[in-house]
């Protein structure tokens, strides 16, 4: 088979893909392994139940369900229910924005796709442009998704110890250094892999670098606000015309529903919009027919208020507890739980590598990720970036507090060297 320069970056087995097949494949071997490796939210059976209720009332109502089913939706989503993303947005936050500012994806991991290829890569110029990753570790699903190699630059942050074993990244504005092939900055917020969540200050002091080089910022809400608002500490939603938000109803527990929403400026939508139809014709309806109605009933905010937040708060405090009962007096550290659905596990001067660890998990029946991948655009020696590993604590609580006994088990007989 002759490939395309594309079609050879994008069919080789490195990198993530390489390490979900891996995940996939020993889930194929041993069933009852203890899952803490995936994105999967976990299961709530109050909001699954509000989510069955309303599907089935939409597909009880004929017009409902052919509107659903069997019309294409206009390439950036239904009208109506970017009004109602829209309408929440200006009413909760003051935003000045309206439908125009919004378009509708097949999962926020396509929207990715599309702008990050938008803004870099081979400039016409004959210039290469990257997107800047203003605080590595950042999500691995970024890291192979440029058309073409060398697609991220980023910057290491800066750590601070806190008590408990805790410990927090920051942004290093004093190293932070963008140039004229800068495309775009990232960030999650909050941060898959780390829970870090930005401070307010951070946020706006790369909004002002952003504006003052005249490139997007782009923060992908995926875990964060408005929904599904899995943010423990207080942080304010942000959105200007410079900045691109992302969204997704993946983390409410709809990842099946594929479902991404992208707020900036209407020329970035409108181009956005372009690609979309070039991509992918045109949105899965069911998403936005769905949280429609949780937008007309304000459970949108309900929930997540209500069953969300409070599930993932809870198992994060428990996680970290059952670690530091486990790991005892070994140099470990966990970054500070502030959002999202993982703990961020630090061993410092760990004897083996992440990759090792995860190897020797997998042997015991326990999936996690290692560290290593997430360290999207730093490609020098940092021994940090062997010494991470991340965990998610979104299955049954017994399944959890077991898998951390035998992941604090197997760091201790690292560090033992055996
Ligand atoms: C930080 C972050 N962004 C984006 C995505 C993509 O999510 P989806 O395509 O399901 O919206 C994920 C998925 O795990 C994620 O963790």
């Amino acid at each position: 088979m002759k490939l395309s320069k594309f079609g050879q970056k994008f069919t080789q087995k490195s990198g993530i893909v390489g390490l979900m097949d891996d995940i996939g494949n020993a889930l194929d071997e041993n069933p009852n392994m203890i899952f803490m490796g995936g994105g999967n939210p976990g299961q709530l059976p109050e909001v699954e139940k509000v989510f069955q209720q309303k599907l089935e009332s939409l597909l009880a109502d004929p017009i409902k369900r052919q509107s659903i089913l069997g019309v294409y939706q206009s390439p950036q989503g239904d009208k109506e229910f970017r009004v109602a993303v829209a309408s929440f947005l200006k009413k909760q936050f003051g935003w000045d924005l309206n439908h125009n500012n919004i378009a509708i994806s097949n999962g926020s991991q396509s929207a990715f796709f599309i702008l990050y290829n938008m803004f870099a890569g081979s400039m016409p110029n004959g210039d290469y442009h990257s997107i800047h990753l203003p605080l590595s570790p950042e999500y691995i699903g970024y890291k192979d998704i440029g058309v073409n190699e060398n697609f991220f630059t980023a910057t290491r942050p800066s750590i601070e110890l806190l008590d408990d074993n805790l410990f927090k990244y920051h942004v290093d504005f004093s190293t932070l250094a963008l140039s004229d092939k800068t495309a775009a900055m990232c960030v999650s917020r909050p941060a898959n892999p780390t829970g870090n969540v930005l401070t307010d200050d951070e946020i706006n002091h790369l909004d002002e670098l952003a504006k003052e080089k005249n490139i997007p910022l782009i923060i992908d809400g995926a875990y964060g606000l408005p929904f599904p608002n899995i943010i423990f500490t207080e942080a304010t939603p942000h959105w200007n015309q410079n900045t691109i938000l992302t969204l997704s109803l993946s983390k409410m527990g709809l990842p099946g529903l594929r479902t991404g929403i992208v707020i900036a400026n209407e020329k970035v939508i409108e181009k956005y919009t372009n690609v979309n139809t070039i991509v992918n014709l045109s949105c899965g309806s069911l998403g936005p027919a769905l949280a429609k109605e949780l937008f007309k009933t304000g459970e949108i905010v309900s929930i997540t208020q209500d069953y969300i937040k409070p599930f993932y708060q809870e198992r994060a405090n428990k996680a970290a507890n059952w670690f530091r009962q486990y790991l005892g007096k070994l140099p470990y550290r966990i970054h500070k739980p502030e959002g999202a659905i993982f703990l961020w596990l630090w061993f410092k001067d760990l004897p083996i590598t992440s990759h090792e660890l995860y190897q020797r998990l997998k042997i015991r029946g326990v999936l996690v990720v290692p560290g290593d991948d997430f360290f999207v655009g730093i490609d020098d020696e940092w021994s940090h970036k062997r010494e991470c590993l991340r965990v998610s604590y979104v299955q049954p609580e017994l399944l959890v507090k077991q898998g951390i006994q035998i992941i604090s088990e197997e760091v201790m007989k690292a560090y033992q060297g055996i």
